[in-house]
């Protein structure tokens, strides 16, 4: 139904619905159920327990597979689906490629459980440069990467992992499968949290790998069922229901980002603004080559962890809160976390409020913390 042929708002409203049929709903329900009947004769049936596999759940993957382009499995968090990964496909012996400047809890898994199964663990910035990936096993790439918002070329690692003998992943949180297509670009998985931008009402967690190989999506589907990290079937029925309005929020997220990074690059009392939409920052030319948009995140230092104290207390708008992508506008200073960033550096996540709004509270804020 949500093929190539029509429009990104299509495709999100449609994604993963069943066949209409008189006196349903467009979207079923949540299925609730640990087991299931089973017919007595012929035994097991494909819904026959609830952690292998749920109807809620399959409509959701369904969805997320046409947006990704690929098949999905659905996982109960955005770090369930990364490991899920790292776990399928790593071996005692092999070498992972991490980003050095990712999502945080990717590293201390590394460090607290792929170290200790003699997995040795390479750090990589994702500007680069990328060493060669002889002797890799797995190349994981997050891009655009939080909190800094660099972006890295999937197209041409892909090609070169893969010349390598290396698999290839990619955390598409940041972007969602609107804003970028690892799969078509050449990665093996495209993995993520949905809790963000994909869902986008703060009110859920859950994560997805997708992938276009049988092989790999049969590791990782055991992997599930093994270890059964599975959402429930009210937060994939909520997630599904959400995801119809991406097209949307993303739109304004993205057009509230742009408005809001040129407000702060206009200001000579903050620092190192980033959105990989603007003409000048370093992300920008592989940005617009790779993206179908821009994310709605925008990084900025505010100098010092006062300073985004007093902003946050002066802005009647801005949330402080961690997580990204939902409709409300948030700011999060990821130092307070052990990022290492520095002390003033937040990021804002743009929500969907209207845009001349979100620019004036925030200047106001800005202007009563100076
Ligand atoms: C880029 C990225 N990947 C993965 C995750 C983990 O997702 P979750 O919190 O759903 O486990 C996050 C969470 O912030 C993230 O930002």
């Amino acid at each position: 139904m949500t093929g190539g042929e029509y429009g990104d708002g299509t495709r999100s409203v449609h994604a993963g619905l069943p066949a209409p049929e008189p006196g349903q709903p467009f979207l079923p329900g949540p299925v609730f159920a640990a087991p299931y009947h089973l017919d007595p004769v012929t035994g097991p049936a494909r819904d026959g327990y609830g952690r292998p596999d749920n109807p809620t759940r399959r409509l959701l993957e369904a969805a997320i597979g046409e947006l990704e382009g690929g098949e999905a499995r659905a996982f109960a968090s955005g770090q369930a689906a990364i490991t899920a990964v790292l776990m399928a496909v790593l071996r005692p012996g092999d070498t992972v490629v991490l980003p050095s400047d990712g999502y945080y809890t990717v590293r201390s898994f590394a460090a607290s459980t792929l170290d200790q199964l003699g997995v040795r663990v390479s750090y990589v910035p994702t500007a680069g440069p990328h060493p060669s990936f002889d002797g890799v096993r797995l190349v994981l790439l997050e891009t655009p990467a939080n909190p800094g918002l660099d972006v890295c070329d999937v197209a041409a690692l892909s090609v070169a992992a893969h010349a390598a003998g290396a698999l290839v992943a990619v955390d598409n949180t940041t972007a969602t499968p609107l804003g970028q297509r690892p799969l078509d670009l050449g990665a093996d998985f495209s993995v993520a949290s949905g809790t963000k931008a994909l869902t986008g009402h703060s009110d859920l967690l859950l994560g997805y790998a997708a992938t276009r190989d049988a092989g790999l999506l049969e590791r990782v589907t055991t992997w599930r069922t093994q270890t059964g990290g599975v959402p429930g079937a009210f937060d994939a029925w909520l997630a599904h229901r959400s995801m119809a309005t991406l097209d949307l929020r993303l739109a304004r997220q993205s057009a509230n980002a742009a408005a809001v990074a040129m407000a702060l690059a206009a200001r000579s009392d903050v620092e190192h603004v980033r959105w990989p939409g603007l003409p000048d920052d370093p992300s920008y030319v592989v940005a617009e080559r790779q993206m179908r948009r821009i994310p709605g995140l925008v990084s900025v230092d505010l100098g010092s962890a006062e300073r985004v104290t007093a902003f946050l207390r002066a802005s009647k708008l801005v949330f402080a809160a961690t997580s990204f992508g939902g409709l409300h506008t948030s700011a999060d200073r990821r130092a307070q976390w052990g990022d290492s960033t520095p002390e003033g550096f937040i990021r804002i996540s743009c929500g969907v409020e209207d845009t001349a709004d979100l620019v004036a509270d925030i200047t106001a804020a800005l202007d009563a913390a100076a």
